[in-house]
């Protein structure tokens, strides 16, 4: 990780003062003063800042059931940001994997660690995402062939990944996505005449909601490790 990242993480220093602290050269790496802020440190590097050696937090892991109302941003906005629900110490470390609408409720997973985030919201991984989807009116029979197939969605170049969708009742429905574009899954109701009237994250890769609205806890060694680096 960058330089001022890893004195960030391992003191209680904002980035401008560990900027500050790397530019006056305060901070040696294996017992060389580095002044770039820039340079990349890895874990197993001797960090010291006057002298004194430095060790990183460890990244931490996270799921909460997001309500409706609160957007996937670190400060408030035209809605509040759902961090005002989690009350942890360097809460502006931590980032989203993979966002949701200010009214969509639900799986969000949060984390300080880039590297494993990645593996969520990078297509390639194709990551599956399961939601209960509630309709304005009652599904197409052929609604779940047409997913299965992919959807044109307007001003993209490909079809979407195939879809899994299930009926619960007419109205209500779960789908499965192993992509994460933009309104998704509002689009791709909306491209066969029908609407989303309440969505809900379920479910991400391995890992299922199971706290109530507006709580959160820490993900378990289990669920972290299913994001590793392997097929998801
Ligand atoms: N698809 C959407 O349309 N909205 C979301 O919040 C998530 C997926």
């Amino acid at each position: 990780m960058r330089l001022d990242r890893f004195v960030c993480k391992s003191t209680m220093l904002t980035r401008v003062q560990a900027s500050s602290a790397i530019e006056r050269g305060e901070v040696c790496v294996n017992g060389q003063t580095m002044t770039s802020e820039r340079a990349q440190v890895h874990e197993n590097n001797l960090v010291t800042l006057n002298g004194v050696a430095l060790s990183c937090r460890p990244f931490r892991y996270l799921l909460l059931n997001k309500t409706a109302g609160t957007i996937c941003s670190n400060i408030d906005e035209v809605y509040p940001s759902l961090f005002n629900n989690i009350d942890i110490e360097h809460r502006d470390e931590l980032h989203i994997a993979g966002r949701l609408d200010a009214d969509t409720t639900g799986l969000v997973l949060i984390t300080d660690d880039g590297r494993w985030s990645f593996n969520i919201i990078t297509p390639s991984k194709q990551c599956r995402k399961v939601y209960r989807v509630g309709l304005s009116k009652a599904i197409d029979l052929d609604a779940a062939d047409k997913f299965k197939q992919g959807i044109q969605l307007q001003g993209e170049e490909k079809l979407t990944k195939p879809a899994l969708l299930e009926m619960i009742t007419p109205k209500d429905v779960r789908l499965t996505i192993t992509e994460g574009k933009f309104h998704q899954v509002k689009r791709m109701f909306a491209s066969i005449g029908n609407k989303v009237v309440t969505l809900h994250r379920e479910r991400i890769g391995d890992i299922q909601l199971d706290v109530m609205p507006g709580e959160w806890r820490y993900l378990t060694q289990l669920e972290i490790e299913s994001f590793s680096d392997k097929d998801l």
